[in-house]
């Protein structure tokens, strides 16, 4: 069956949607095909940790639970949780599962304190990646044949190799512009002409200003689609970037500790969430703090256990993303996620209130005269804590509008959430400018 394009009102610059012999065998598989070979790789997951991890035997030992106990995906819920902490303990690379010659790549993810997180591929690893990845490109658009710009940071970040490695298997061309040097980013797009972009959405914000910068309309540009992710983004911000750029803007998501970038995608025929390649990553969502599983549709923290990764499998893993899951939609066997709006740990408490930069970002989009630049500065003055909210006028915003647009801001703040915050409009270009994930919250609060 195939979708015509009038059936598809989101995808602005594509043709038809894909035929389904577009696509891969796995994407057509069944509920009950997926289920059941979900089932058979995660026996083989359990078994493998058990085997090959010492710290995996430890904690299913102490929990009282063996590989053997797993009959059902549901019996996974008796399995204990992974934490960051517990790679961090065993640092570098005592959570991996096979001897290091069989290791191809290592990546890591640098997190704000302490040691880094560290994880690990075999060659079928990097091939699994590279083919999931492959997989999203194509959901969000991309096709062989096309060039993908690509202004993820490569280097131990997961970001630029993993997507460089799914363009490559895609049969499309890899741009590997990695982050930085921004001018000649803007020069490297209007002279290749790729047709895909891959970045974050933050960045991307900043190579729009340098296209304007250089009187360059970014409307013009030979960019068609924006597979953006890595850090949370909003609707609005969807509606901002594909109105300045005339593209497709679509999400994708991904952590190091589980592959990295590819785990999850949107599809460009409905922007609704993301699709779980659910054959490599089992999904699960808990109570943040009981554990408890949830049903499908209640929001909560999201869960990952691999199901086909040889280095570095991984049961149970706690992302402290906040998500609900839901049918599947462009690829029906596959659950969507819905779109991450923050992390457990990004979450801002505000005199009792929780508080997500998110909220923050899709009441600044929504007010006239603002710039989709800002920060959020948190101080404490008479032992109370303070959230500042620093924002942005863009250029052409009169002088006078600056104190209206920040009266705006605070009251919505306050409607919504019921909290009181300062907010400061400032000159165009005053903030730091993102070049990869962009730091939200500045904590200039006294360590207690
Ligand atoms: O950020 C992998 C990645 C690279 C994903 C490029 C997408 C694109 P880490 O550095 O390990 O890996 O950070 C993972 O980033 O737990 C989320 O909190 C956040 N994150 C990633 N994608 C999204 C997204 C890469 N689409 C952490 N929306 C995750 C919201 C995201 N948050």
């Amino acid at each position: 069956m195939t979708t015509t394009h009038s059936e598809v009102p989101h995808a602005k610059r594509l043709g038809a949607a894909p035929a389904a012999d577009d696509l891969s065998p796995a994407e057509r598989m069944s509920v009950d095909e997926l289920r059941a070979t979900q089932l058979e790789r995660l026996q083989w997951t359990l078994q493998h940790a058990y085997e090959n991890v010492p710290a995996y035997r430890r904690k299913f030992d102490e929990a009282g639970v063996h590989p053997d106990d797993c009959r059902s995906l549901e019996d996974l819920a008796k399995f204990p949780y992974t934490t960051k902490a517990d790679l961090r303990d065993n640092y570098p690379f005592g959570m991996f599962a096979v001897p290091p010659e069989r290791v191809r790549r290592i990546h890591a993810s640098s997190g704000t304190t302490g040691r880094p997180t560290v994880v690990g591929y075999t060659e079928e690893d990097i091939d699994t990646w590279a083919t999931v990845m492959a997989r999203s490109i194509f959901a969000a658009g991309g096709r062989p044949g096309h060039k993908v710009h690509v202004a993820y940071g490569y280097g131990l970040f997961t970001g630029g190799l993993g997507a460089h490695y799914g363009v490559e298997k895609l049969g499309a061309t890899a741009i590997p512009a990695s982050g930085g040097m921004t001018a000649r980013q803007v020069q490297i797009i209007t002279d290749f002409r790729p047709e895909v972009i891959m970045v974050t959405p933050t960045y991307m914000l900043t190579l729009l200003d340098e296209f304007e910068r250089q009187g360059i309309d970014p409307r013009t540009s030979s960019l068609k689609v924006g597979i953006f992710g890595a850090e949370p983004w909003t609707e609005q911000m969807r509606a901002e970037i594909e109105q300045r750029l005339d593209l497709d803007a679509v999400d994708i998501y991904g952590l190091s500790e589980v592959m990295g970038p590819g785990v999850a995608q949107e599809c460009v025929e409905t922007k609704d969430g993301l699709h779980i390649w659910e054959d490599h990553f089992y999904p699960e969502v808990v109570d943040p703090v009981e554990g408890f599983v949830l049903p499908d549709g209640e929001t909560g923290e999201l869960v990952f256990t691999s199901l086909t990764k040889q280095a570095l499998p991984i049961i149970r893993y706690r992302t402290r993303d906040l998500t609900a899951l839901r049918p599947g939609t462009a690829r029906p066997s596959y659950r969507r996620m819905d779109k991450v709006t923050g992390r457990s740990d990004d979450m801002i408490i505000l005199r009792g209130v929780n508080l997500f930069p998110t909220q923050i970002e899709e009441i600044v989009l929504a007010t006239p005269g603002l710039a989709p630049h800002f920060q959020l500065r948190l101080t404490r003055r008479d032992r109370m804590d303070h959230l500042t909210v620093l924002v942005e006028a863009r250029p052409d915003t009169p002088a006078e509008r600056r104190p209206a647009a920040a009266a705006e801001i605070a009251a919505r703040v306050k409607d919504g959430a019921g909290v009181s915050v300062g907010v400061e409009v400032l000159d165009p270009d005053s903030l730091e400018r993102s070049v990869g994930k962009l730091r939200r919250v500045i904590d200039q609060r006294p360590r207690d």
